[in-house]
């Protein structure tokens, strides 16, 4: 864990609109002042990211809320006392000074107060909201480690070491701004979790929870270098066979070891526990992009019950497939 010296000193970087990289509980951001337009623009041009990207604003407590929101509805409050700090962003109208580089352009505005220590004690120290993407390049995978972070951007930025992130993927998003309640990102707190929470209120968001399944546009490129094959786990033996046939060396994340195939130069066998895979799966899909021994990453696919919903749509990503979540809100590789 990172020293309170090292905290201070990335809290003053930030002051002075440079960028930090730091840990959260679901993947490091790459921060900025969010009140910063030199700084933000600073921050894209690093990642690579389109400006019309919106980015969200890291929290240290709901009471700075009303600077960033118009109105916090009572369902923003309630899910806030259940699940803050956590890993859960909430999408609500933004209040009139924030800067249209962190909103896109839109009229809401994305914030979270994440539960990692060393973003808290940044947070705090900062005093301010920190605007965070993904600390990865456009469109590559999200870092859950300082050293994937140094590996995207060598020495450009300060990082702070929290150690690998508990969650694993990113956060779930919920959109709070017009009416009812609408998931533009699934994560690892589920959609099912958010219902019982606002059914609790007896309120029509509840009942009008929604996760949209369109399929996007654009095939995501929210990816590993290399190909990367979802492939169902009555096809994996087919599939590795066929790669060996090519001459391809496939690195396999299997659920289970049903398929044990010996061709496979790289064979990571994958908890059966939504939480523990998540937590797991960046990095071993990061560890098979970078190998010389892999060509191929090949997925058992998981089961499609709601708990695997947030897992099942990085991995439709990382394919390049369309993810049947959202994908054209959220699904380009941010
Ligand atoms: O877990 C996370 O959410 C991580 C950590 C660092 O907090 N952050 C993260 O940020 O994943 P990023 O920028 O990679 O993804 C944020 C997503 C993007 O897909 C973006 O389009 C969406 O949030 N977003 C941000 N502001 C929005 C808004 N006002 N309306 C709708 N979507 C928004
Ligand atoms: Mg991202």
């Amino acid at each position: 864990m990172e020293s309170s010296k090292r905290i201070e000193k990335a809290a003053e970087i930030l002051a002075c609109g440079g960028l930090v990289a730091f840990p959260t509980e679901t993947v490091y951001g790459l921060g900025a002042d969010a009140s910063n337009p030199e700084a933000i623009a600073a921050l894209y041009a690093l990642k690579g990211r389109p400006t019309s990207h919106p980015s969200i604003v890291h929290l240290a407590s709901t009471a700075q809320l009303q600077e960033w929101c118009l109105e916090v509805p009572d369902e923003a409050i309630l899910l806030a006392a259940m699940f803050w700090p956590g890993p859960l962003t909430m999408v609500l109208k933004r209040a009139p000074g924030v800067l249209d580089a962190i909103t896109g352009g839109q009229d809401t505005v994305a914030v979270r107060i994440p539960s990692h220590p060393v973003a808290r004690k940044l947070l705090e120290t900062f005093g301010r909201g920190i605007a965070a993407p993904s600390a990865n390049r456009f469109g590559r995978i999200s870092p859950t480690s300082a050293e994937d972070v140094r590996f995207e951007f060598n020495d450009e930025v300060m990082v702070l070491d929290g150690g690998q992130c508990q969650v694993g993927i990113e956060s779930t998003i919920i959109d709070l701004s017009a009416g009812g309640a609408r998931i533009l990102r699934p994560g690892m707190i589920q959609e099912e979790s958010i219902r019982v929470a606002l059914s609790e209120m007896q309120t029509a968001a509840s009942a009008e929870l929604t996760t949209p399944r369109v399929p996007g546009d654009l095939p995501s490129h929210y990816a590993p270098k290399k190909t990367v094959q979802l492939v169902d786990s009555g096809r994996l033996t087919e599939t590795l066979a066929k790669l060996l046939a090519e001459g391809k060396n496939a690195g396999v994340l299997v659920l289970s070891d049903v398929a044990a195939d010996s061709s496979s130069e790289l064979r990571v066998s994958m908890s059966c526990s939504p939480d523990v895979y998540a937590f797991a799966l960046y990095k071993n899909l990061r560890s098979m992009d970078r190998s010389d021994r892999v060509d191929v990453i090949v997925i058992e696919r998981p089961p499609s019950s709601p708990e695997w919903v947030a897992i099942t749509d990085r991995l439709t990503r990382a394919a390049g497939e369309r993810s049947i979540v959202n994908s054209e809100v959220c699904g380009d590789g941010t």
